[in-house]
C-alpha cells in the first residue's frame, strides 16, 4: 500500500555521520556491506574485507538508526582508497550514493588529501563517472566481478 502523507512526515530523516570504528552504527554498515557487496555474488563479508577497517573513515548513512548507505576511505598519505560503498536496495538512484561521496570528499579534503582512487565495478562506473572519477586502465576480476581503476582529484 502506498504509504499517506502522514507516514511520510513520521519517517526519520537520512543523516550522514562519521562511524568510529567499532560502533555500533559500524557495525551495523558491515552488515549492509555483506548484503549488498557479498551475497550476491554468493560470498560472505571476510576478514581480508574488513582487513582495513580499523585504519579507515567510515561514513554511514542512517535513518534513525537503520543503516542505508555506507563508504570509507583508507588513507595513503596524500591519497586515499574509498572502499565498500553500498546503498540499500530501496534507496538507490536517489541521490544518497552521491551525498555519501561529496562528504567523503568534503572530510578527505579536510585531512589534506589531494586525490581519491578506487577500483570500480563496471556496473557502477557510470554512478562514479556521474561524480568526476575518471576510469584508467583495462578491466580486470577481483573477487569474482569486473572492475576499473578510477581517479579523482580533490581542490584543496
Ligand atoms: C552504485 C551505488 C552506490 C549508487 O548509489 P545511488 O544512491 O543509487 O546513486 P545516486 O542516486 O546518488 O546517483 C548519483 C548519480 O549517478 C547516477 N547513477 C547511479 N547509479 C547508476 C547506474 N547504475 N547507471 C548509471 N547511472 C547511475 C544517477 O543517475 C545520478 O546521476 P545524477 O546525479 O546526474 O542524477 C548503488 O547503486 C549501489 O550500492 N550498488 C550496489 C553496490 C555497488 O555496486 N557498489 C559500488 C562498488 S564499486
Amino acid at each position: 500500500m502506498p504509504s499517506s502523507p502522514a507516514d511520510r512526515d513520521l519517517a526519520p530523516p537520512v543523516e550522514i555521520v562519521v562511524a568510529p570504528y567499532g560502533s555500533a552504527l559500524y557495525r551495523t554498515a558491515c552488515v549492509l556491506r555483506e548484503e549488498v557487496l557479498r551475497r550476491p555474488i554468493g560470498l560472505a563479508l571476510a576478514e581480508a574485507d574488513t582487513a582495513p577497517d580499523a585504519a579507515a573513515l567510515h561514513l554511514v548513512a542512517h535513518a534513525g538508526g537503520a543503516v542505508v548507505g555506507c563508504v570509507q576511505a583508507v588513507s595513503e598519505g596524500r591519497a586515499a582508497k574509498l572502499r565498500q560503498m553500498a546503498v540499500r536496495a530501496d534507496k538507490r538512484r536517489q541521490g544518497l550514493g552521491r551525498a555519501l561521496v561529496e562528504r567523503l570528499e568534503a572530510e578527505l579534503r579536510g585531512r589534506g588529501i589531494a586525490e581519491i582512487h578506487l577500483n570500480a565495478r563496471v556496473e557502477a562506473l557510470p554512478f562514479y563517472e556521474r561524480l568526476g572519477f575518471l576510469a584508467e586502465g583495462p578491466v580486470f576480476i577481483d573477487i569474482r566481478v569486473p572492475h576499473r581503476h578510477m581517479r579523482k582529484p580533490l581542490a584543496l
